[in-house]
């Protein structure tokens, strides 16, 4: 078998843009399923793009066999194929163009294009697998009809699924059958998707706000039907949320989710017909987290969104990836907030984007929301895009205010419904319903790394006036240097020193490199609460006095500042800690001791209280350090736990006592504010790993009955050395070894333990009859677990946490490029360390770059990582 391997490694630039030269009418698939291989027939009607600058028809085409090729029903061989494309040079206005080729969904580890998990065949399309299926104009912008028959054994494969419309289906000689599914609106080829297995239905249905009746259906391996309650909710919330918030219907009867254990990301939005990960469908009290639950419903929710915002509306190019998915990460964070808790929400997110984002957009792989050019798209599914996307889209909707961003989403859909677009249509759309020149505020979409703001204040009290200053800055990022300033919304509100609101949140626009705004008719000097909200994507430098933090931190009546106060509280100490370990922090204690009695008393917000007793993470500390050295940063926080501790034991141990589980599980805010403030004051109680820490762990084990308190036991002594480490461990498995997701959770929370022994534990689970592979969620249970997960560990002065890493990659770059590269995200911002860590890292770099036949994902990252 002929087949077309990975392609030389090339840069793609945006200005290079061009229409495709051929659009397509039709694309009629069939699939014939047979043991070993898969015959699969692609007819297409071609005409010419009036809009296209070239004459030859050029389709990608990789891993495949072509066994015939014919142009209008005539045998054709007129063609050339060269680095993965088939070409042929005008071949007329209209044409139809049969190709039938051969590939072998068994063998295909990467997880791109047709494959098998489990036996079942599914698909993954975005952002370039459909070349692998069949020879096509594997773009964005190419949108078609699709109709779509599936042929394979009875038995083994009952359940055969496309897009759209079930049109046709029956039995075949041989004990086959076959289905055939037609999809009336036109998709890019990216969101095609089949699958075809063993599987069991759980059904439901939505009605819609017109009254039409659509059917919801999710598909599991037997045995789990009864974990897919929750995302079912999830799904039928999500559809009701878009109406209401959007006003945006469903549009086909049907609606498939099918879950499989393979895969290399969270879900994929294929239309009508959803692939989802497992660990973001399955979700039942005795496997699953209060975290799993909320990303279930914040990821059925993502993907559910993608119909309008991605789907119907599509991208024009990958360049514009995060037209759809920025601005579906924010109306997936805008429904989990409304749902559950609003500053809950926020906090987590901000959290997420300042321990994941920022890095990225401080390192050699920094690069913009729409960014210029790329070797591998695949590479481009980042947290920039994402998240930081999600942010540029919110920052549209404080400048505008929601009704009138609504009214600019209503023109969006209205004037692109069935269209490939660009970032820049729908900023266009944002500034022709608001009336706003938003020409300065585009450049956020351009300039990479996280702008800085700084701001001062002074009253004069003669005048009663207030004055705020900013001053921004953007860092130099590769390629771009000498960046022009943002437009930048800063929401901010005014205490008084009793901590009473003075002014109510007002936005501030920063436009310039510094700015000055007056506040007047203010009696005495009041305290600002400055970019309410986390308004906008920066890092701020406050000049405020820790009074006014604490004054903040109790009084603020916007709750995510109200945590950021005591977050800042929390940096300060860690700084003075360790530039000084003797230093007197006893004055951060007493503030902590007063969180705790508030508590006691049952004031406050549980799930806020649990954020407020956490310090920051390591990851987010490190941000702050002009040179990372995680094992310090780490001596620091854990001493200043310690402390905790031992001032507040008594007081700890009650706020314990006092959130212990009433008896009836639900996963109401409430509930999980209970089990994370438990967590939260657990972590502090146990953090010395003496005898009694443990005993403590062991007993709120005992107690569990959902695996969130199971959970946080396991985390609490994660670190230790006493003996009920291992029994626990051992009774987690036991109970659990049949439910994959527990145990990955099984492998990341050993793969996370801060203790001497972890280079044997991670030899031990990498060769555990558990471990495998070709799996990306076992591989993650590991390997990121403990890479990112891990700090302290990752960074061990030996290097031998990165040589852990670092053969990974080198062992996936063959099997699951996509897999590998991620993994090397870690290593990405090496020079960040220590200049000993820096060598290390570097080497490693270096090792998985000396490879041979590195993939071009793996490419792209190491050779950006090493050159900047
Ligand atoms: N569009 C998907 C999402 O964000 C992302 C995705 C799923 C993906 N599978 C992928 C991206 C494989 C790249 C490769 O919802
Ligand atoms: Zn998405």
């Amino acid at each position: 078998m002929r087949t077309e391997n990975a392609v030389a490694p090339k840069t793609i630039y945006l200005k290079d843009y061009t229409p495709a030269p051929y659009q397509a009418a039709y694309v009629n698939l069939s699939f014939n399923l047979l043991p070993g291989k898969t015959i699969v027939t692609s007819e297409v009607k071609y005409a010419k793009n009036p809009a296209g600058v070239s004459n030859d028809l050029v389709l990608d085409g990789e891993e495949q066999n072509i066994l015939s090729v014919a142009l209008n029903g005539q045998r054709f061989e007129s063609y050339t194929i060269e680095d993965g494309q088939m070409r042929i040079v005008n071949p007329g206005d209209e044409f139809i163009l049969t190709i039938i080729s051969e590939i072998d969904p068994a063998a295909n580890t990467a997880l791109e294009g047709l494959y098998q998990s489990q036996g079942n065949y599914c698909t993954q399309c975005e952002a370039e697998g459909f070349r692998r299926i069949t020879y096509y104009q594997d773009r964005p912008d190419v949108l078609s009809v699709f109709t779509v028959r599936i042929e394979a054994d009875a038995k083994l494969y009952p359940v055969l699924l496309s897009n759209g419309n079930l049109q046709e289906e029956g039995g075949l000689p041989d004990g086959r059958h076959f289905r055939v599914w037609h999809d009336p609106f036109p998709k890019p080829c990216y969101l095609f998707a089949l699958v075809a297995g063993d599987l069991q239905r759980v059904a439901d249905t939505f009605t819609t706000m017109s009254g039409r009746q659509v059917d919801l259906h999710i598909y599991v391996r037997a045995g789990d039907e009864k974990q897919c309650g929750h995302a079912m909710e999830s799904l039928k919330k999500s559809m009701k949320w878009d109406e209401e918030v959007y006003g945006r219907e469903y549009q086909l009867d049907l609606f498939n989710i099918v879950a499989v254990s393979d895969f290399n990301m969270g879900a994929m939005e294929n239309t009508s017909l959803n692939i989802f990960n497992t660990a973001l469908v399955l979700a039942h009290q005795e496997t699953a987290t209060d975290s799993d639950f909320m990303s279930v419903e914040g990821v059925i929710a993502h993907e559910y969104f993608h119909n309008w915002t991605g789907n119907r509306v599509t991208c024009r190019d990958w360049f514009q990836l995060s037209l759809k998915e920025g601005f579906t990460v924010f109306r997936d964070q805008e429904f989990s907030a409304d749902l559950n808790s609003r500053a809950v929400q926020r906090i987590d997110d901000v959290n997420g984007l300042r321990r994941l984002q920022f890095p990225e957009d401080g390192s050699p792989l920094a690069h913009s929301v729409q960014p210029d050019q790329f070797i591998e798209i695949s590479n481009f599914y980042t947290k920039t895009i994402y998240e930081k996307g999600s942010e540029l889209i919110r920052m549209q909707h404080t400048l505008l205010g929601a009704q009138t961003f609504r009214k600019a989403t209503d023109l969006y859909f209205d004037r692109y419904d069935g269209h490939a677009v660009t970032c820049d249509d729908f900023v266009q759309c944002m500034a022709d319903a608001s009336g706003r020149d938003l020409s300065q505020f585009f450049r956020w979409y351009k300039q990479a790394g996280t702008p800085t703001v700084q701001f001062s204040s002074a009253y004069d009290s003669a005048k009663q006036s207030y004055t705020l200053t900013f001053k921004q800055s953007q860092p130099d990022t590769p390629e771009q240097t000498n960046k022009q300033p943002l437009h930048i919304p800063v929401a901010v509100g005014l205490l008084d020193a009793n901590g009473k609101e003075v002014l109510p949140t007002q936005v501030l626009e920063l436009t310039a490199r510094e700015q000055t705004f007056t506040f007047t008719d203010l009696p005495g000097r009041p305290v600002p609460s400055i970019l309410r909200g986390f308004s906008a994507p920066v890092k701020l430098e406050t000049d405020l006095s820790d009074d006014d933090l604490r004054l903040l931190q109790v009084h603020d009546s916007d709750g995510f500042n109200k945590w950021e106060a005591g977050q800042t509280l929390a940096l300060r100490t860690i700084e003075r800690v360790m530039k000084d370990p003797a230093a007197d922090i006893s004055q951060y204690v007493a503030d902590v001791g007063a969180l705790i009695a508030q508590g006691l008393q049952g004031i406050g917000d549980k799930a806020l209280l649990a954020r407020a007793l956490t310090l920051p993470m390591i990851g987010v500390i490190a941000q702050h350090q002009a040179v990372i050295d995680p094992a310090a940063i780490d001596a620091a926080r854990t001493a200043i736990v310690h402390q905790i501790k031992r001032a507040h034991k008594e007081a700890l141990a009650a706020l314990y006592d006092a959130n212990g589980n009433p008896g009836s599980f639900s996963i109401t805010p409430e509930a999980m504010g209970r089990r994370a403030l438990q967590a939260a004051v657990l972590e502090i109680l146990t953090s010395t790993n003496g005898t009694g820490c443990a005993a403590r762990a062991k007993a709120h084990y005992d107690a569990a009955d959902n695996m969130t308190d199971r959970v946080t036991a396991l985390a609490s002594l994660s670190d230790s050395s006493q003996p009920q480490r291992a029994e626990v461990l051992a009774d987690f498995y036991k109970r659990f070894k049949d439910y994959p997701l527990v145990v990955d959770k099984w492998f990341s929370l050993q793969a996370i333990a801060n203790r001497e022994q972890i280079f044997e534990d991670l030899t031990m689970l990498r060769n555990h009859a558990d471990f495998n592979i070709k799996n990306p969620n076992r591989v993650r249970s590991l390997y990121s677990a403990f890479a990112i997960n891990n700090p302290v560990k990752f960074h061990d002065p030996s290097g031998k946490g990165y040589a852990f890493l670092r053969d990974v990659i080198i062992e996936l770059n063959t099997i699951n490029p996509q897999i590998a590269a991620r993994m090397v995200t870690p290593l990405r911002e090496w020079k960040r360390y220590t200049p000993a860590l820096q060598a290390l890292m570097k080497a490693a770099l270096e090792a998985i770059q000396a490879t041979p036949n590195l993939s071009g994902d793996v490419f792209e990252i190491v050779s950006k990582s090493l050159n900047a």
